[in-house]
This record gives C-alpha cells, sequence and structure tokens, in this order.
C-alpha cells in the first residue's frame, strides 16, 4: 500500500466511522483489507481504494465493516452491570414508579451480548417490573452484527466468555453447535442501524445509556461532540456508561463522573444549556437536583 493510498483511507474511515488511524497503523489496514480485496476479486488495496474513489458504497461500507474492531462478550467487565442492578435499576424504580417505564440504549451493541446481559439483569429482577414497559434498543454502525445479534445465536466460545453456567442454561437453548437466546429475552431488544456520527434525536430521551469501548478509537474532538449528542438524548436524571478505558475527564463537562462507581456517569447541568461543542471549562450551570450517586 502506498502512502498516499493509506492517508486516503484513513481519511475514509476517519469521515464515515469516526475510527481515528495514527499513521502507523498501515500493517493494521493490510492486514484486514487484503483479504476483503481478494474475496472481492480485486488485485491489491491499490485497485480496492481505485474502486471506493471511484464511488463504490457497497465496497466502502465493507472497508468500515473490516476495520471496526467488534470484539464484546457477555457481562463484559463485570462492573457496569453491576451498577445498572445495584444503583441504577434500585433508583429507576423508585423514580419512575408512576410511568412504569424504562428505556435503555446500547449504542455500540456489536453481536448482541452487551443488550442481552442487560436483557437478563432486567429478566432476573422479576416481579419487581411487572407491569412495566421495558426497551432496550441496541444501535450499531454494522449491519452484520446486527444481524447477528438479532438472531441471538452464540458459539460455544462465545457464552463461555462471561456466561455463568446457570445462566446459561436458565436462559439459552442449546441449537446444534449452537446457542440461542431464549425467545423472551430477543423480544426485548429492538435492533436498528445508527452511526453515533450522524443525528440520533429521533430515538428519542433514555434512562440510561450504554456506549461503551467505542469512543476510544474516536479522536479527541469527536469523541466531544458525541458525548455533547449523548447529554441531549439523556433524561435528567439519567445515567450514562462508558467503557473502561473511556472518559469524559478533560474532554467535556456535560457529564460528572459518579464517586466509587468507576464508568457511571450523570449529566451535570442542564440539557437546554448544552451547545454543540463545550469545551471542558465551560461550565454550565450544575443541576441541584442530581443527588443520590
Ligand atoms: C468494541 S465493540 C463494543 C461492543 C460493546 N459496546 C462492548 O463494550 O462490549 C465496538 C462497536 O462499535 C461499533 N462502531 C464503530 N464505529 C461506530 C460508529 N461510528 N457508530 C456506531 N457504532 C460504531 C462497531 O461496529 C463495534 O460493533
Amino acid at each position: 500500500m502506498t502512502p498516499p493510498e493509506y492517508e486516503y483511507l484513513r481519511k475514509v474511515l476517519r469521515d464515515s466511522s469516526g475510527l481515528d488511524l495514527s499513521a502507523d497503523k498501515q500493517y493494521l489496514v493490510e492486514s484486514r483489507l487484503l483479504p476483503l480485496s481478494r474475496k472481492a476479486g480485486l488485485s491489491g488495496i491499490g485497485e480496492l481504494v481505485e474502486k471506493v474513489k471511484s464511488g463504490s458504497a457497497s465496497l466502502a461500507a465493507r472497508v468500515v465493516e473490516a476495520m471496526t474492531t467488534n470484539e464484546t462478550f457477555f457481562f463484559r467487565d463485570k462492573t457496569p452491570f453491576e451498577h445498572f442492578r445495584l444503583s441504577i435499576m434500585p433508583e429507576v424504580l423508585r423514580t419512575r414508579a408512576s410511568r412504569k417505564s424504562i428505556r435503555i440504549w446500547c449504542a455500540a451493541a456489536s453481536s448482541g451480548q452487551e443488550p442481552y446481559s442487560l436483557a437478563i439483569c432486567l429478566k432476573e429482577m422479576g416481579a419487581a417490573l411487572t407491569g412495566w414497559r421495558v426497551e432496550i434498543i441496541a444501535t450499531d454502525l454494522s449491519q452484520e452484527v446486527l444481524e447477528k445479534s438479532k438472531s441471538g445465536l452464540y458459539s460455544q466460545f462465545e457464552v463461555q466468555r462471561g456466561l455463568p453456567i446457570h445462566t446459561l442454561v436458565k436462559h439459552f437453548t442449546q441449537k446444534g453447535e449452537l446457542w440461542q437466546i431464549n425467545a423472551d429475552l430477543r423480544a426485548m431488544v429492538q435492533h436498528r442501524q445508527l452511526n453515533l456520527l450522524h443525528e440520533f434525536s429521533q430515538l428519542g430521551l433514555f434512562d440510561v445509556i450504554f456506549c461503551r469501548n467505542v469512543l476510544i478509537y474516536f479522536d479527541q474532538s469527536t469523541k466531544i461532540r458525541i458525548f455533547n449528542r449523548l447529554a441531549k438524548a439523556l433524561e435528567p436524571d439519567g445515567f450514562v456508561l462508558l467503557g473502561a478505558a473511556e472518559t469524559v475527564v478533560g474532554l467535556t463537562d456535560v457529564f460528572k463522573p459518579c464517586p466509587e462507581r468507576r464508568g457511571l456517569y450523570r449529566l451535570s447541568c442542564a440539557r437546554e444549556t448544552l451547545s454543540n461543542a463545550r469545551p471542558a471549562d465551560a461550565a454550565g450551570p450544575k443541576l441541584a437536583a442530581m443527588a443520590g450517586l
């Protein structure tokens, strides 16, 4: 791959998915795109770049798919799901008692392990949620991972990663060599393709947003823009969970970390005051009512 070809691919990836590759990642791009160009019957990355340049949208989408990291597993990092069960849900049960509804968004849901882990947590709450409307919206840039998530089918290796055996036996059914998450849990999750770089206000407001292990791939200004837009998609007393290597600290003050609850954030200022690009030092009025966590 020539340097101009690499620069072109870097720009395509940054503009279309937010993926911010440093100048020295040619080997990574080659190792992921050579198999794709072969599969597409092309002579190599040079021809792949030419096709993308000449406007092949389907090939451009496949380039993005090949370059994104879809790594995920059930109850990944454990702690976010403990926060969900032990901190978030008790408060939601109290504050939404009259409305009896909860809306959760998994903003980069990959192949479904994260939204289904949340569905399992909710299912295991049993009667506490009787009569409640529960919505889990799973979105991702990649249609391929969303299709897998919709199928709810996982290999032995995938179910062994993060699922205790009793949870597996209780909520999954063996289908040949695969395991399928049961229909009642599949029905709790709605799937939609969505690029976080694009508008998402159409999804409405959420009580809880899981946006984990995706912003880590973006550059600072993209992270800030997305944080500010996530803030507008959150109920004023809602919760945001980020990945273990992600933080808002030093990037924006629209969210504040919850003390002693790693990865958990709440709004720190009234949503109406948010501008589109809010630097970390431009604090808005703090919501006095943000008590609790
Ligand atoms: C590493 S996985 C994280 C999955 C899950 N949240 C977790 O923590 O286990 C990152 C996911 O982000 C998706 N992704 C990458 N860029 C995106 C974008 N611009 N908009 C939406 N999803 C994106 C990828 O397709 C991938 O499925």
